[in-house]
Order: C-alpha cells, then structure tokens, then sequence
C-alpha cells in the first residue's frame, strides 16, 4: 500500500510541474517549437522606408531565431489590414505585429485578439484605441520629427514668413498626422503662408504630379516644399528641377523630408534636400526582443520610443552617410 501511494504521490508531482506553466503556452527556443507571428504590414513596397521595414522584421523574426513569421500585405487598404489581423486570429497564431495604416478602426478587431489571448504589439504607427487593447508600442515620434523639421525652417526664413506647399503622407496614418499637426502649429505660430496641401501618398510619381500643378498655379513664389517622406521629396525635386527651378542649397526652393533613407541622404549631402529628419524603419529586432521578454514571462513598457535625429545639406558628409544602416 505505501508503495502504491509512493507512486502516486511521484506521478501527482510530475503533473503539477508541467501544469504550472514551466514551458509558457508558446516556447520557441528550448521546445524547438516555433513562436506563430502574423505580421500586418501597410504596403510591403510602398516606400524605401517601408522596404527597410518590413525586410527588418523578416530578419529578426527569422526561423533560426525561432520564429515562423506570417506577412499580411493590406496594399495600404485600411479596411483589409483589420481583416488581416482577424485572419490571424483565426488562425491562433501566438503573437501579432501591426504597422497600421490608418489610426482608427482597431477596436473591436483588436478585442477579439484579447479574447483569443493573442499578445499584439504596434511597431511604427500608432492608433487610436485603448492601451488595454495592445501589449506595447514601438517606433518614432513623428509629432517630434515635424518640430525639428519646422525648426530648420524657422532659421532658414528668420524674420520672413514662407510660401509652403505641403505634401502629406497617406491620410490616417499616425506619420502624416503627426508631421502635419507640427507643421500646421509652426505656421500658425509663425505667421507662414500654407500655399497648398494635398496628399503625395507616400509615392514619389503622385506628388511629382502635384508639385507640376503647383508650380504651374504659383510658380516662383514657392519658398519650401515640406514633404512627409523621402520618396515624394523625390518627386517634388524632380518637378522643380523638369521646370528649371533652383532646388535646396542656400537660396533654392528648400526641400523638407523625412525618413534618412541612404540613397536621400546622399541628395541631402548634394544639397538638394535641405533637411531630412530620421525615422529609423529598423524595428525587427526590438520586436523580437519584446516578444521573448513576453515568452520569458516579462512585461515590456507600453511605449518604447526609438531615438532619431536630423541631417542636414550643410552638415552631413559622406563618411556620416557610409556609416548608415539603411
Ligand atoms: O510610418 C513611417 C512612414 O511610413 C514613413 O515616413 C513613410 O515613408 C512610410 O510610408
């Protein structure tokens, strides 16, 4: 009898040491299971920047470091990107990543993640929802990267008030709305003069478009284009220049940009980009530190701001630009 006993006293122990969550629900690593990451990203190849993103979370998030990654491309399609992420519930993957392309419209998507017990984590944009609703957030400051940019401005055009046109990113997006609330307080505050506004969507052929019409509506009288990305700064500087207008430099129409991408950061040293504020895409590896703090049973901080900085014509050098990672 005590024998029997003994037994059972060795089998109740060993399931106790299993059932108390001595390997978490998704292990990766040890197990050699692999951790399920449905990504949903804007538009994979929407933009240079968004290349270096997505290339960024594909690398961190590799199989050999113990990750199967599921990319869901919305084709910058706010609608199907909420539609994406209810596939990945449906297909319980552990963890979800969204760049998103508009802030609203997560609610009830992302309260079906909660109740699936699925961690999900915005990397890049944020949105408009309860933080109960998502474990952190990571990325830039983009109200922030629009102060430094309207800064410069201010010292280019001390004590004159600008003509600037204004080419936004993709409306919705957490990057436009904060880059626009920058520049719309500085002209408020400063007196400038807001000549056109229009959305470039991120593509560098719709805002070459829209700056022909603008210079074609106001010719000479554009003192500085603000363009929310690198790609339609592109495009604004191909237009200017097709119209033999001066671009950048000391007395050219100043050319604003964002995204430090290499091959613009190369035109900011040639002068034709005046200031180019940094958003750094490489965020693949602080999600993938996340979710193995997760999965180690950690808590990451809510918000996990990257720091960035400025470039400008009249500063950088190449050997600055050959040091950059992306
Ligand atoms: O969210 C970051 C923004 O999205 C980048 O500035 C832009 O290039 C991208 O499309």
């Amino acid at each position: 009898m005590k024998r029997l006993i003994a037994i059972l006293l060795v089998v109740v122990m060993a399931i106790g040491l299993v059932a108390c969550g001595s390997t978490p629900a998704t292990t990766g690593g040890n197990s050699g299971k692999l951790i399920k990451v449905g990504f949903a990203q804007c538009k994979a190849d929407e933009s240079d920047w968004r290349k270096a993103n997505t290339k960024s979370v594909q690398e961190a998030l590799s199989k050999e470091n113990g990750f199967e990654l599921i990319l869901a491309d919305s084709n910058n399609d706010a609608a199907k990107q909420v539609a994406d992420v209810q596939g990945f519930i449906d297909q319980e993957v552990d963890y979800i990543i969204i760049a998103a392309v508009n802030v609203d419209g997560w609610d009830t998507v992302l309260g079906n993640a909660k109740k699936a017990g699925i961690p999900v984590i915005l990397m890049d944009r944020t949105i408009n929802a309860s933080e109960d609703l998502y474990v952190c957030w990571v990325g830039g400051g983009f109200y922030n990267e629009g102060v430094k940019a309207t800064d410069w401005i201010a010292k280019r055009f001390a004590g004159k008030k600008p003509n600037i046109v204004h080419l936004q990113g993709q409306l919705g997006a957490s990057a436009q709305v904060g880059r626009t609330q920058a520049l719309e307080e500085a002209i408020s505050k400063n007196g400038w003069n807001l000549l056109a506004q229009q959305t470039g969507e991120w593509s560098t052929d719709t805002a070459k478009e829209i700056m022909a019409s603008w210079i074609q509506q106001y010719g000479d009288k554009i003192d500085c284009v603000y363009a929310e990305n690198d790609n339609m700064a592109d495009g604004a500087i191909q237009a200017l220049e097709e119209a033999g207008k001066k671009v950048g430099g000391d007395d050219g129409v100043a050319i604003i940009s964002f995204d430090a991408n290499k091959a613009y950061l190369q035109m900011t040293l040639e002068g034709k980009i005046n200031c180019n504020v940094e958003c750094n895409p490489l965020l693949g590896p602080k999600v993938a530190e996340i979710i193995k703090k997760i999965e180690g049973g950690g808590q990451p901080a809510k918000k996990e701001s990257i720091d960035e900085t400025a470039f400008y014509y009249d500063t950088i050098t190449q050997e600055i630009i050959d040091k950059r990672p992306y």
